[in-house]
């Protein structure tokens, strides 16, 4: 197995405590966790993983306070105003996963100019969930199909799932302490390999990120088989 996760999917817990900790508002663990964010998408770009895929914001996280909710749709805003270009220099392709109709215009249609912005690239693609559920995933696909009087099978599933246009997930890494998947990759996480971390995200550094791919490459990943095929088909 390469060492080398080529799709990384987290869970970017622990900003609001950050913040908490040091007596600032949330937003401010929120916009220090757009620069781990950063650093992590060139530590991806550096180490040739293919994907890497983050949860910015639940379809729970409007029940939050509207202070935070909104702090985190302008953080959005001016995140896109400040970072697509370099990301497209930098060869990132970026894509929004989630239920982006319930979001305002204005979000949406950054979003969308986003995705325009970058389509061509192909080093690393940056999947953002954002208005996203596990939950929500399985059910809009099944509602398509069905829709479309499509058959539900694993394989038509699949297909018809907002991350449908990269592989499932080598590596889930939940940051922040907490050992629970929250509704994230529900039906995409079926087979990977998962490392928690203590650390804060926006502590979460290079450093943090060597130590989950290195523990990754440690892990014999079976799909079901036994450890004697695994090894047997190696050799093969
Ligand atoms: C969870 O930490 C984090 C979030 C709900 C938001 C994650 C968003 C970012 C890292 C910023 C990137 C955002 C954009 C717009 C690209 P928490 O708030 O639940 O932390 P806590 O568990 O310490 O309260």
């Amino acid at each position: 197995m390469s060492a080398i996760p080529r799709h990384i999917a987290i869970v970017m817990d622990g900003n609001g405590r950050w913040a908490t900790r040091r007596f600032l508002p949330r937003v401010a663990g929120h916009r220090q966790g757009v620069e781990s964010l950063r650093r992590c998408v060139q530590a991806c770009l550096d180490r040739d993983v293919r994907v890497l895929t983050v949860f910015a914001f639940s379809s729970e996280n409007w029940d939050r306070p509207q202070d935070e909710v909104s702090g985190l749709m302008s953080l959005m805003v001016g995140v896109l105003a400040k970072e697509v270009m370099p990301l497209k220099a930098n060869g990132v392709r970026l894509h929004f996963v989630g239920a982006l109709h319930a979001l305002s215009d204005k979000v949406r249609r950054g979003l969308e100019q986003a995705e325009r912005d970058t389509a061509d690239n192909s080093k690393l693609v940056l999947n953002i969930c954002f208005n996203y559920g596990g939950r929500w995933d399985i059910a809009q696909a099944a509602q398509r199909l069905a829709e479309a009087g499509q058959p539900i099978t694993e394989a038509s599933l699949n297909e018809a799932m907002a991350l449908s246009h990269v592989p499932d997930p080598d590596l889930v890494i939940r940051t922040g302490g907490e050992f629970r998947i929250s509704n994230f990759l529900l039906w995409q996480s079926a087979y990977s390999e998962f490392v928690f971390s203590d650390k804060l995200w926006p502590d979460f550094d290079t450093a943090a990120l060597d130590e989950a791919i290195a523990s990754y490459g440690r892990r014999e990943r079976r799909f079901g088989k036994t450890s004697d095929q695994v090894v047997a088909g190696r050799g093969a």
